[in-house]
């Protein structure tokens, strides 16, 4: 693509921003897409000195529909450009159901997209597509053999119920492992190839009997990862269930390929928000080379036509680093993220007594850190969003004798009676509690100990305020925060 096309590109998808500016509720440092809907992020890659972020994007409104794959480049993980849409779907009946997720590999220099062709909707036939991209990953093409991997017969896999393949490289081998439902159950399928066009199907990635041991909540797993993390491995998936949506992630062993898990855990505690995480190994050698990024798509929580309304839908989570920890999978936002804080304010020493204690501090696009101890208090927390009359908020207290981190979003929505039941999180804790907390508009995130709460809210325009909580004597030691800048390079 020339570069008049690009700059031409880059310039409607800033007007597009501009236009939705205004919205109170839309993120100025979470990615989003220009315009329209975005899910997943697909195809992540580092790439001849870049970050390149792909995304499940409809360009025509902000309601799914047959998803092309939207596209945005780093240099440094933080600050972002738009760069024009990479995947749209053939309207041929074998792909008219869009471009479905999909992950990116370098074949010897070619980089590769590896994703879901999905056939019209009455059938939904899904089925695993290549497409090859010019060295600046702008331009692409399908491969002529597509599909190149199709539902096998035989293992009672459900309808509609095969996608997202996740595709790594050992040797000389191509692996590729697909969400799958068997018999209403969720699994991934394990596939080798030399090429990455002629796969042969190996097995179930957990084997049955094992598999019957672990109970999750979820008949399909979408969007598997499959990766090795200190010297274990770790398989994440998207549970989807009826009525439910969020991710796992499993750790345990790979022998003969095939995975042994040893534990199972929740991703992130933000029910039905952040959902169809994928990691990607850094490959970025002046930084932390080889640690393990991930992405999550933090969902709307309103109803479709106030998305409709606004012009956009979804938004991606902040960058969280992943490592293991006695078999636990901790994650914690990029340290790169640094790089966007504006105005500082510290608070340090404050004695808390029973109620809130406001703080001189407003905004809508923070970065909070702090460490409060309990004192007598039986809970303590911070609350964002706040008016000036304390009836609404967003509170995230910690309640010591159920042990419990929980985020209320209810009185913090514009639109009250929403769906917004209290997310909580379980955590052991002494005597303080230390907390790392993103505002963005209508997206919060919340990262404690190696835990994560997510969520969206859509507070009104005057509720910005910010305040301590506590139900008796309590102590802030150190509250520090900074407004955060945009992350649109245009
Ligand atoms: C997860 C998911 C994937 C699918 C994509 C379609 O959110 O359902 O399984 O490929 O979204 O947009």
């Amino acid at each position: 693509m020339s570069n008049l096309h690009l700059e031409d590109w880059a310039a409607s998808a800033a007007t597009a921003r501009q236009r939705l500016a205004d919205d109170l509720h839309r993120p100025h440092y979470h990615v989003t897409a220009p315009s329209g809907w975005l899910n997943d992020p697909n195809g992540l890659i580092y790439w001849q000195g870049q970050y390149h972020l792909f995304y499940q994007h409809n360009p025509h409104k902000a309601a799914w529909g047959p998803p092309h794959w939207g596209h945005i480049v780093s240099d440094n993980l933080v600050t972002w450009q738009d760069c024009p849409v990479a995947l749209t779907p053939d309207m041929m009946p074998s792909e008219a159901g869009g471009c479905w997720s999909g992950c990116m590999v370098d074949d010897n220099g070619t980089p590769t997209i590896v994703y879901t062709g999905v056939a019209d909707h009455s059938q939904g036939e899904q089925q695993t597509c290549l497409a090859f991209g010019s060295n600046d990953l702008v331009s692409w093409h399908k491969h002529p053999q597509n599909p190149v991997v199709k539902r096998p017969d035989g293992l009672s896999i459900t309808q509609n119920a095969y996608r997202d393949p996740f595709v790594w490289r050992e040797g000389d081998i191509w692996y590729q492992v697909i969400g799958t439902s068997i018999a209403e159950r969720g699994q991934a399928l394990l596939y080798s190839s030399p090429d990455l066009v002629s796969w042969t199907h190996l097995n179930l990635l957990v084997p049955e009997d094992i598999r019957d041991t672990w109970q999750d909540e979820g008949h399909t797993w979408e969007c598997p990862n499959f990766f090795a993390l200190g010297n274990k491995h770790v398989l994440i998936v998207s549970l989807s269930g009826v009525c439910l949506q969020y991710p796992v992630a499993f750790v345990g062993e790979y022998r003969d390929q095939q995975f042994y898990p040893e534990t199972m855990q929740r991703l992130d505690w933000g029910y039905h928000c952040f959902y169809a995480p994928l990691t990607m190994k850094d490959g970025n050698r002046q930084d932390d080379y080889g640690r393990r990024l991930m992405w999550g798509w933090l969902q709307e929580q309103r109803s479709e036509a106030k998305q409709l309304v606004a012009g956009w839908s979804g938004v991606m989570s902040l960058p969280r680093v992943l490592t293991l920890e006695n078999n636990k999978l901790i994650s914690q936002p990029a340290d790169e993220l640094k790089a966007l804080r504006g105005e500082h304010y510290c608070y340090e020493n404050i004695e808390l007594t029973d109620g809130l204690r406001d703080l001189e501090l407003t905004g809508s696009a923070l970065e909070l850190h702090l460490t409060l101890r309990f004192g007598k208090a039986k809970e303590v927390g911070l609350v964002l969003a706040l008016d000036a009359n304390h009836h609404d908020g967003l509170y995230l207290i910690y309640n010591r004798e159920q042990a419990k981190l929980r985020l209320e979003t209810s009185n913090a929505q514009q639109e009250k009676g929403m769906w917004s039941a209290p997310y909580e999180c379980p955590l052991e804790l002494d005597d303080t509690l230390e907390l790392h907390v993103f505002l963005d508009g209508s997206t919060v995130e919340v990262f404690a100990y190696g835990h994560s709460l997510t969520s969206r809210v859509y507070p009104d325009s005057g509720s910005q305020g910010v305040a301590l909580y506590a139900d008796g004597e309590a102590y802030l030691e150190r509250l520090e925060a900074w407004s955060l800048k945009d992350i649109w390079v245009a």
